[in-house]
């Protein structure tokens, strides 16, 4: 019996994130420091250095960063925020946070923002333009500033998926007032649960500066979760082919020990009892870890996704917009296929779980359809791809060899 492959589930931790996590789990002399300690600092010193910006503030998540960068760009209630459809909806939530309205853009065919769809929506209200990198290709940042800078409007990159990405010479996060990244479990890089902000802009720097005092650290039982979780993953996932993985996640995920990538309350959208906060010390730890690793990951994502495209190119059922796309990172691999819930299934049959960004406007499908703000049939090419996507894993642990089995899958459906 074949190893599952895995396209979610914590890819992108190794051994020493493992030792890290129970390191601060279970030695007494390093319980001070799982909440507060100078990780924090080293980390947001390190990812400044990497993004060559000046200042750099880390968070619980991305979504917490995203909520502090609108805040410290005055959005308040009332404004209008432009954001791309085919999303996460913790986006969308960030602004209704702030009571501001989101103002979905569709978007092209590589999944990023449409500059022109952008410039037919802004009106006197629109006050910040967000651009995100999906699947790590750089959205078209140079048009969508220019849209920005006609109408005076703020902007943010959403580098959730594209840590590490180039667009003319210069990193992704770089090119707007403010850049953001988040380092959740299956992102570029991960410390379980993570965000942060970069910025040049001495003023942003100041008002981010103020917003952070008040902030509170994690309660110790949610940093003590996600320590957890790290392990349990990585137990769990070489035995998920015998049955054994997967009762021991989902015992786990019964008995609330693991973390959840979003909670049944914020998937109403009435926002989370546990967020904002800042990043607590031991993840900020495992943070620097995998940060000294990023330029190695998003190598080996290009080269399997080269070979992605070689085998699927040839078979007409499936489409791969981001084959020719140099500057991608290749976080997933997107494919657009007729029916995507059948290709899950038999994927699934045989042991390879694939990923599912995203297949509603809005993703996941189970929010609430009020809490979202969506109004449907107003980005028509977004609700027709995400109607159609499905994505390949990228990830550290993929051989040429795993590529080979998905290969072997999708030709044989
Ligand atoms: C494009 C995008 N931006 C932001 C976020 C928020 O990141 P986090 O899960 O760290 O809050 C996500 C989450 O999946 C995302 O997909």
């Amino acid at each position: 019996m074949q190893r599952t492959i895995f396209t979610g589930f914590y890819p992108n931790t190794c051994a020493r994130d493992v030792r890290a996590a129970f390191g601060f789990l279970f030695l007494p002399w390093r319980w001070g420091k799982l909440r507060k300690g100078h990780s924090i600092g080293r980390a947001e010193k390190a990812l400044a250095t990497y993004q060559s910006q000046s200042r750099a503030w880390t968070y619980d998540s991305g979504r917490t960063a995203l909520y502090y960068a609108l805040k410290a760009l005055g959005v308040g209630p009332g404004d209008h925020v432009l954001v791309q459809a085919y999303t996460c909806a913790v986006v969308v939530f960030a602004i209704t946070q702030l009571e501001a309205t989101p103002i979905f853009i569709d978007i092209l065919d590589d999944f990023t923002m449409d500059p022109t769809d952008a410039q037919r929506k802004i009106t006197s209200k629109t006050k910040v333009l967000i651009m995100q990198h999906t699947f790590g290709a750089p959205a078209n940042i140079e048009s969508l500033m220019i849209v920005a800078q006609q109408h005076a409007l703020r902007t943010i990159e959403d580098c959730a998926h594209s840590l590490g990405a180039m667009y003319n010479g210069n990193r992704t996060g770089t090119y707007a007032d403010i850049g953001m990244f988040s380092f959740g479990s299956d992102k570029v890089i991960s410390c379980s649960r993570g965000g942060a902000l970069t910025t040049d802009d001495e003023t942003i720097a100041a008002s981010l500066d103020n917003l952070q005092v008040d902030l509170p650290v994690p309660p110790l039982r949610t940093v003590i979760r996600h320590l957890l979780t790290i392990i349990l993953f990585w137990i769990a996932k070489p035995l998920y082919h015998l049955r054994i993985g997967h009762v021991i996640l989902y015992i786990a995920k019964r008995l609330h020990i693991t973390s959840r990538i979003m909670t049944d309350r914020e998937k109403r959208g009435q926002g989370s009892a546990v967020y904002p906060r800042r990043l607590a010390n031991a993840l900020a730890h495992i943070l620097c870890q995998q940060l000294a690793q990023v330029d190695t990951l998003n190598e080996h994502r290009k080269t399997i996704a080269n070979q992605y495209s070689r085998l699927l190119m040839p078979n007409k059922r499936f489409q791969t917009p981001l084959a020719a796309h140099e500057s991608s990172i290749h976080l997933r691999y997107p494919v657009l296929c007729e029916d995507p819930d059948r290709v899950h299934r038999h994927a699934k049959s045989r042991g390879i779980l694939l990923g599912d960004w995203y297949s509603c406007v809005v993703a996941p499908c189970d929010i609430a359809a009020d809490a979202t703000y969506y109004v449907e049939g107003s980005c028509p090419r977004a609700e027709a791809l995400a109607l159609h996507s499905l994505n390949l894993p990228t990830h550290r642990r993929i051989t040429m060899r795993e590529v080979s089995r998905v290969g072997d899958m999708l030709s044989s459906l």
